[in-house]
């Protein structure tokens, strides 16, 4: 058993009529790199908005580390730190000054502070735009100052909306580099991200939420396994004599097609059925040149579980 981190119970968050999130449960464990995934408007940064005690749950609640968001928010503050999705900042400020002040905040005195934001400005490449204002920061610079804030405070519950959104793409590993080694110096992370590739690279367990609903929470690969019929087993052979029979006994495994010397198997949890697969061949007498097993992108598993129940009546 892992410990829990985030423990969110019954959460429903209604603005005036609308329902942003409807009765979420969810854990997050200590030190996991946590995605939460969802179509735009779904209720990702309205739930990490509310963890972070910025809105309150019109019902249920959400415990951070033993503390109640509704009832202990000045506790919670405390362990959390939030890299906003809309980075915001007063027009005058400069980046190092606000970092400083930043670092002040959360409780280093002056010269630890400085030495602070040095260091993490140096490590986010931002120390040649220590001067500047954050009104002459490109969109990308500005999602790298807002990811600073947290690196300085280096909470134990880290918060990141969409952290790499508008950076460009050697940035983006580096910044996933950057969060990955957050965690491993202790630090709990939730992401929430529209960045398939971004949420397989560093989440260790995804949550997909829709119209504000949980519906599905595991690893990537149990998301995978999870998608009906979503693996594809690629099996060339050789000597087609006694196909038909062949493909008629493997149906029982899964739909199959044949054409040109491959096997087409399409299955759940791949991995497992295509040993199966192969030892079948093997005694029919078929010779298997090569086999390959394909498993569906997350963009499938996302589809599958958000865009598909716009037109297959999954909606509940
Ligand atoms: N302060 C607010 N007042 C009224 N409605 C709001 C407010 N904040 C969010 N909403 C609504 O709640 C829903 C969820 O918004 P939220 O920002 O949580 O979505 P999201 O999953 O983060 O989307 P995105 O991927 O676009 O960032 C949306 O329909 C949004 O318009
Ligand atoms: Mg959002």
């Amino acid at each position: 058993m892992r410990d829990i981190a985030v423990k969110i119970v019954n959460f429903t968050k209604k603005f005036g009529n609308f329902t942003a999130v409807d009765n979420l449960n969810l854990e997050i464990f200590d030190k996991e790199i946590f995605g939460l995934l969802g179509p735009n408007g779904s209720g990702k940064s309205t739930t990490l908005l509310t963890i972070a005690t910025v809105y309150k749950p019109t019902s249920g609640d959400i415990i951070v580390y033993g503390h109640s968001v509704s009832r202990e928010d000045y506790e919670v503050r405390k362990l959390v730190g939030i890299a906003f999705q809309d980075p915001k900042a007063l027009w005058i400020d400069k980046v190092e000054d606000m970092l400083e002040w930043h670092a002040r905040v959360v409780g280093y005195s002056r010269s630890d502070a400085r030495k602070i934001v040095k260091e993490v400005l140096e490590t986010l490449d931002l120390w040649e735009h220590r001067n500047k204002y954050f009104y002459q920061l490109s969109g990308g610079t500005r999602k790298k100052l807002e990811l600073a804030k947290v690196l300085i405070q280096k909470p134990r519950l880290a918060i990141l909306d969409e952290p790499t959104a508008q950076v460009d793409v050697p940035t983006k590993h580096k910044l996933w580099n950057i969060i990955r080694e957050l965690r491993d110096e202790g630090s709990t992370i939730i992401i929430a991200t529209n960045d398939m590739f971004e949420a397989e690279k560093v989440c260790e367990r995804i949550g997909i939420i829709y119209k504000g609903r949980l519906v599905a929470v595991d690893t990537v690969s149990g998301l995978k396994d999870r998608i009906p019929a979503g693996d594809v087993i690629e099996v060339v052979v050789e000597g087609d004599g006694r196909i038909t029979k062949v493909v008629e006994e493997l149906s029982a495994i899964g739909r199959v097609e044949y054409s040109n010397g491959i096997l087409r198997i399409y299955v759940e949890k791949g991995e497992e059925k295509a040993v199966i697969v192969a030892d079948m061949l093997r005694t029919r007498g078929f010779k298997v040149k090569s086999l390959m097993i394909k498993e569906p992108t997350l963009d499938d598993v996302f589809m599958y579980f958000t865009g598909a129940r716009l037109t297959s009546g999954f909606e509940q």
